[in-house]
């Protein structure tokens, strides 16, 4: 069995309706099954998923696919990851021998990103790198976690990564895209020099930048960070979350932290569900990572102003995302980093065990910040909790606050539950980062359409196939026509086709995927016939022929040969009647 077989198989023995109900609430209207749609804010089951085919499509944003592109999306891991994680639901040993490489977009830029990471480790291990060495070990770091999160250290030497890629025949071009290396005054060196170099790693497990941080001046900024590129968009990585995940998955939540060190810092001392946003407040696409998580999010972040600050923006923004949300707090010591150096692990633990909800938190901070015995603070105190309590979900927690306020303030509770009738609960946010992603079905024309409506119909049947070759055999259209080739290829190669298995053979190309998700999400609903592809057949007919008179005409303009323009004029009147 080839790999694409053993997948196949998988699939075919995987019921595409269980297994994203293993995930997802599941209902069925007549023969349809529909869940509401986890890739965006969906509160209307809008997802709809077919049995039959083997596919899922949702209607508001887009997404569609087969069951591995469901799991891929879903739990965010690989292609091939996801493969896996099917077999094992449906108990079937998928070979690790079969497991081909897939082919990875940015294979170029992860292998430089690799090999850059390679020589900082190594410097580590040098005389050269003693210093950063003894850095490190002082933190508390031993080699094991230097491994691990990869930790390395660039020289104080301006050239050192340069030189190597020139060696290697790298254009620097290349790097200079990627924030490797900068050009002065025509002259090519390193960006990074003299620091400790943190990778960060994407959501797919490749290196595609640094985070770099000082350790023995003091004169310049603490840390700086590979620009943006086209690999790193440092707004959807989480530090740390390629390596979480499973620990995450076990222990059920997941600790969020501002700083690596953080991170590295309760991973070191076997916490390791844990994921740092490197500094700024959480973006959408951040959100999104947390929220396919589908656990709770403690939050642990720094212990002075700025980390309460951020502790609140961050609290509210899972919130409104409908995440449950805690607060674990520590005193005395900056970060959870110098926290657990100081007190020890089992200290931290203790704090994990008392954490907080995010509302008794707030309430909490609030307290703290008001002088409750001036008359005019308690009222805005209670004003305020009242504002908390209106968009709290728990109905006994919002009960049991409002009990309180009214024995310790002494307050009536007809008041404050009248109060609380007049307040409005704070909107939930609709996160609409993905939605844009799938969203690529912008309005299409007919002849769009209709090469979508072609596409989806010889993925269906080998008949589109044959009828196709017979009647059509191209498509002005470069992608369309490359994703066309794989469809003859894939029913040469197997004698069969259907939908489901086309979608895996792309998805492992990893060659137009989302073209062919949108083929499927703007397909899916056509009646397929024989009658129905003969008239997309010939919308795209006429608008091969349209174009080819467009064509001409501007040759003919161009033409200055008297006979040729002639020639030019009938052929022109050829096509018009149909007779080329
Ligand atoms: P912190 O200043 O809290 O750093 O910034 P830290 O994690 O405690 O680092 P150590 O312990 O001093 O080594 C939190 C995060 O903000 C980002 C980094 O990702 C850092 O981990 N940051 C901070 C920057 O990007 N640049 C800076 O200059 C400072
Ligand atoms: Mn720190």
């Amino acid at each position: 069995m080839s790999n694409n077989e053993a997948i196949n198989n998988i699939r075919t023995q995987a019921n595409i309706v269980d297994i994203i109900g293993s995930y997802i609430n599941i209902s069925k209207k007549g023969s349809n099954y529909f869940c509401i749609c986890p890739f965006h804010d969906d509160h209307s089951p809008s997802m709809s998923i077919s049995e039959s085919k083997q596919i899922y499509k949702c209607f508001s944003c887009g997404a569609a696919g087969n069951v591995f592109t469901f799991v891929k999306e879903y739990e965010n891991v690989t292609y091939q990851e996801a493969v896996s994680i099917v077999a094992d639901k449906i108990g079937i040993t998928y070979n690790n021998k079969f497991k081909v490489a897939e082919n990875i977009k940015y294979k170029k830029e992860y292998d430089i990103y690799s090999l850059a990471t390679k020589y900082y480790q190594n410097n580590l291990k040098t005389e050269i790198g003693k210093k950063a060495l003894k850095y490190l070990k002082e933190r508390g770091l031993n080699e094991e976690v230097i491994e691990e999160f990869k930790i390395g250290v660039s020289l104080n030497d301006k050239f050192a990564l340069t030189n190597i890629f020139l060696n290697k025949k790298i254009p620097i071009s290349d790097l200079e895209e990627l924030g490797l290396i900068s050009k002065y005054d025509g002259q090519a060196h390193d960006i990074f020099v003299n620091r400790i170099m943190f990778p960060i790693v994407n959501n797919e497990g490749f290196i595609v930048s640094y985070s770099a941080r000082i350790y023995n001046n003091e004169e310049t900024s603490k840390y700086i960070n590979t620009k943006e590129t086209k690999i790193f968009n440092k707004g959807s990585i989480l530090y740390n979350l390629y390596n979480a995940k499973k620990h995450i998955k076990k222990a059920n939540f997941v600790i969020l932290v501002e700083g690596q060190m953080d991170a590295i810092r309760l991973s070191s001392v076997g916490i390791k569900n844990v994921v740092a946003l490197m500094g700024s407040a959480l973006t959408d696409k951040q959100i999104n990572l947390l929220k396919k998580l589908n656990v709770p999010v403690y939050l642990s972040l720094d212990n002075d102003e700025a980390g309460q600050k951020a502790t609140l923006t961050n609290g509210n923004l899972l919130n409104e995302n409908q995440i449950e949300t805690f607060v674990i707090s520590f005193s005395d010591y900056k970060d959870p980093d110098e926290y657990i150096k100081n007190m020890g692990k089992d200290a931290y633990i203790r704090n994990i065990k008392n954490k907080k909800s995010f509302f008794e938190y707030k309430i909490n901070n609030l307290k703290s910040k008001k002088n409750l015995n001036s008359t005019n603070e308690l009222a805005s105190y209670i004003n305020e909790v009242l504002s908390y309590v209106v968009s709290e979900n728990d109905e006994i927690l919002k009960n049991l606050t409002i009990n309180k306020l009214s024995t310790d303030y002494g307050i009536d509770k007809k008041i404050l539950n009248e109060k609380l009738a007049n307040l409005k609960p704070i909107k939930i946010k609709k996160i609409t980062e993905e939605k844009v992603k799938h969203n690529d079905k912008k309005k299409l024309n007919k002849y769009e359409k209709a090469i979508d409506a072609i596409i989806y119909f010889m993925c269906s049947d080998p008949i589109y196939i044959k009828m196709y070759e017979k009647k059509l055999g191209y498509i002005p259209n470069k992608t369309y026509l490359s994703i066309i080739n794989d469809i003859l290829y894939f029913y040469e190669v197997n004698k069969y086709i259907n939908i489901a298995d086309f979608i895996t053979f792309i998805s492992l190309k990893n060659k137009n995927v989302d073209i062919l998700n949108n083929i499927v999400a703007n397909s899916n609903e056509l009646v397929i016939n024989e009658n129905e592809m003969e008239g997309y057949i010939k919308i795209v007919k006429e608008d091969i022929k349209n174009k080819e008179i467009a064509e001409l005409k501007k040759k003919l303009k161009n033409e200055l040969d008297f006979d040729k323009k002639i020639a030019l004029a009938e052929k022109i009147t050829k096509i018009k009647k149909g007779s080329v």
